[in-house]
């Protein structure tokens, strides 16, 4: 048995998102999503193995490489997975894990999905235990983390809610060769302040959850076809739609969670006026948080880059694209 590995794996931004859970302990969704696996946003993790009994441990790798202890709630959620992940391995040993993400942790971007998707292989691979992806994306999804359970596919990922096989992994929906950009405006550095976890447990307290359920299959019928057509219009208006579908709903909770952020209508303004007056396509969606993800078409990148990041209230820009799924790395952060 290897004793250390590390592996990375991507995060992902949902076109059609997760959101309410007919099991929320378990994330099992009560709706379809579809994502894009993002390529510069990524998590690195190394996880080291120990025969003798102790408590599991997770510390946080900065650019620097010194290494710091990760705050209680994280190390709570680490060590519940680690034992899932033990669990459905069969396997025993204490682990020992140092991870990194390629993005800044102020920059106010979720880095579960790709965290959870990077521990999941580290320690699959550490016990000689790695999987289809298919598999790996239950493991990732062990987490309670619902996205982290698309982040083990590169291209677009499809993840289904069947109440007939609730424990259903994501597939890959579309590869890689569909380029689109993913043009991230940062207008909110702090944390989100309520959690995807507790908006998934009020989702269905809004009026609109069941008006959203109904309509969710024709539209994400509608945007993969879209999507694979190369149909870019149609894409943009049922990924804006989504996006405030989604927010609508989380607005209309009890009690209300709102997520957008002056600087987050700033940026939908603008990615308004880009298209209409100045003829460049892009789109815009986000997840539960301010911060705003714009997709493009390679042409677009530059252009939507510059505008965006001339806005006073975005503090910083990241340039993503559509990337590939996990991968073992060589170089150990410990
Ligand atoms: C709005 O339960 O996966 O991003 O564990 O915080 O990553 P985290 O949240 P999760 O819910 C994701 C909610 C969403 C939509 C989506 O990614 O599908």
């Amino acid at each position: 048995m290897s004793r250390k590995a590390t592996a990375s794996a991507p995060s992902n931004i949902a076109f059609i998102k997760y959101w309410g859970a007919t099991d929320l302990e378990h994330a099992l969704p009560a709706n379809a999503s579809l994502s894009m696996t993002l390529d510069v946003c990524r998590t690195t993790t190394t996880v080291q193995l120990h025969d003798e009994e102790g408590p599991d441990a997770i510390r946080i790798a900065s650019d620097e490489g010194t290494l710091t202890t990760a705050p209680e709630s994280f190390s709570q959620r680490f060590a519940r997975h680690v034992e899932r992940l033990r669990e459905r391995m069969g396997v025993h040993g204490r682990v020992e894990a140092v991870t990194r993400s390629s993005f800044p942790s102020d920059a106010g971007i979720a880095s579960s999905a790709s965290g959870f998707a990077a521990l999941a292989y580290a320690i699959s691979a550490a016990f000689d235990r790695l999987d289809t992806p298919e598999e790996m994306s239950i493991r990732a999804r062990l987490s309670g983390s619902g996205s982290a359970a698309r982040s083990t596919f590169g291209g677009y990922v499809a993840w289904p809610s069947d109440p007939d096989k609730p424990d259903s992994p994501a597939t890959q929906y579309a590869g890689s060769d569909i380029d689109l950009r993913d043009v991230i405006a940062l207008v909110q550095r702090d944390p989100k302040h309520v959690s995807s976890l507790e908006g998934h447990r009020r989702a269905a307290t809004s009026p609109h959850f069941a008006t959203r359920q109904k309509n969710l299959p024709e539209r994400m019928s509608r945007l993969s076809d879209a999507l694979t057509g190369g149909d870019f219009d149609t894409f943009t208006e049922l990924l804006e739609e989504e996006t405030i579908d989604l927010h609508l709903v989380a607005m209309s909770s009890t009690p209300p969670i709102i997520y957008w952020e002056p600087g987050t209508l700033e940026v939908l303004r603008r990615v308004r006026r880009l298209r209409e007056q100045d003829s460049i396509p892009c789109a815009f969606t986000m997840d539960a948080g301010a911060n705003v993800h714009v997709i493009c078409p390679p042409a677009s990148e530059d252009v939507v880059a510059a505008s965006l990041g001339e806005l006073p209230s975005v503090h910083g820009v990241i340039r993503d694209r559509v990337g590939s799924g996990p991968r073992s790395e060589s170089e150990h952060l410990f």
